[in-house]
């Protein structure tokens, strides 16, 4: 007979022989999960009534919320404080937007990892492993959040530059723990901020240790059976060692979002504070080249001052406005007076500042604006069009 449900077997194996009982007892529960899902209930409820006879220690090691006690988890041996944090996202709690073809190899991972048993036993299975590199804003920790919401698994969390300790020889022992204890339980363990670790060469620091370090994850990551699931994100992958970066069967660049991610993130993020005939298409237009953590920013300052005016919506002019100061700030123009804004504003868009736009913004006259923009009247043509509508 084939096992169905080999790489959970397994685990309840590894876990018996290391004498691991919450290790064993966590797969015993993904198992009882999946024979349920497959309609086998009458098995599911077999293991179910054998869990339920566990040890009173265990028993309360697992009916901590989510199975999980505070007090096992991983520290940092030179500060104490944890280096995990263990979280269980919902799928309707993570909006996701992403460009067809980064989507469509994202579905190829989710549909790898849930299917791992079938392409084993086929001979065709890839560890279960993604690395996500890109700008930062791309949405690399949200699609960590994401993944782990569809498989309905607990997110652990890494953030690899607290595991880094100034201890010679710590931040190995370090992330040892750390693998040991995702080992222990069915979870999605997530490496963010991954080239703190996996760097190959030094900033300042002693290129020996960081050997060292690159050798020791090297070695967990080999030791790690290829079911457990492992995401890594990264927005330096040119600092990736290189033997690292080939351990990772799915490399996923996040791209910058394209029009139609644009338009969805606008839409999504203003949400029902967006008025009727909000243009759109010059948003989409005038955020290119900017991240989805950008749009979002400029959309949640843009409601705030809406709430805080008592407006049920955002006023589309304030939207642009908010967009262009961003920019500013992106591309460290130093915009220290409101009339250093509005000539900076007027100079990103004339067409939708018009000097009546600045001047009902800023609460000034358009004679202020035309000073201040340096225009004194050699233009006043193309303003004429703009009052008049
Ligand atoms: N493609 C996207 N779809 C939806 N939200 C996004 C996207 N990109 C960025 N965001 C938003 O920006 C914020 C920051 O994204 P994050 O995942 O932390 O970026 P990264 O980890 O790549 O630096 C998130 O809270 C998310 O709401
Ligand atoms: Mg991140």
């Amino acid at each position: 007979m084939a096992v169905d449900h080999l790489s959970e077997v397994l685990k309840i194996l590894d876990g018996a022989l290391r004498a691991n009982a919450s290790m064993a007892a966590n797969y015993a529960g993904l198992l009882a999960d999946k024979l349920e899902e497959t309609g086998n209930r009458q098995q599911a409820r077999q293991i179910r009534e054998r869990l339920s006879r566990a040890p009173t220690a265990l028993a309360t090691a697992q009916s901590a919320e989510n199975g999980i006690t505070l007090n096992n988890l991983p520290v940092d041996g030179e500060s104490r404080l944890h280096t995990v944090d263990v979280s269980q996202p919902e799928v309707r709690d993570v909006g996701l937007v992403l460009p067809s073809a980064i989507e469509s190899r994202v579905q190829e991972f989710l549909s790898s990892v849930r299917h791992h048993d079938a392409l084993v036993r086929a001979n065709a299975a890839l560890p279960n492993r993604l690395l996500m590199h890109g700008p930062p804003g791309t949405g690399k920790t949200q699609l960590a959040r994401w993944v782990a919401a569809q498989l309905g698994l607990q997110l652990l969390t890494v953030r690899c530059d607290t595991l880094v300790s100034s201890l010679l020889g710590q931040t190995s022992r370090n992330l040892r723990r750390v693998f040991e204890y995702a080992e222990q339980r069915p979870c999605v363990l997530f490496l963010d901020e991954f080239d703190a670790l996996a760097g190959a060469r030094g900033n300042e620091r002693d290129v020996g240790e960081l050997q060292r370090v690159v050798i020791a994850l090297l070695q967990n990551m080999d030791a790690l059976p290829d079911s457990t699931i492992l995401l890594a994100a990264t927005n330096h992958d040119q600092l990736l060692d290189l033997a690292v970066w080939r351990r990772f069967s799915f490399r996923l660049p996040m791209p910058l979002p394209d029009e139609l991610v644009r338009e969805t993130l606008w839409q999504r993020f203003l949400d029902t504070y967006a008025p009727a005939n909000i243009n759109f298409k010059t948003l989409v237009a005038r955020s290119e080249g900017l991240t989805g953590a950008v749009i979002e920013q400029v959309c949640l300052d843009s409601k705030r001052s809406a709430v805080l005016a008592g407006q049920a919506q955002v006023d589309e002019d304030e939207v642009f406005r908010r967009l262009g100061l961003t920019l500013a700030l992106i591309e460290r123009v130093p915009l220290s007076t409101q009339d250093a804004e509005m000539a900076w504003l007027r100079r990103w868009d004339r067409k939708i500042f018009s000097l009546r736009v600045l001047a009902k913004l800023y609460g000034v006259s358009t004679r202020h604006v035309t000073n201040i923009t340096q225009e004194g009247g050699t233009d006043g043509h193309e303003e004429d069009d703009k009052q008049s509508g």
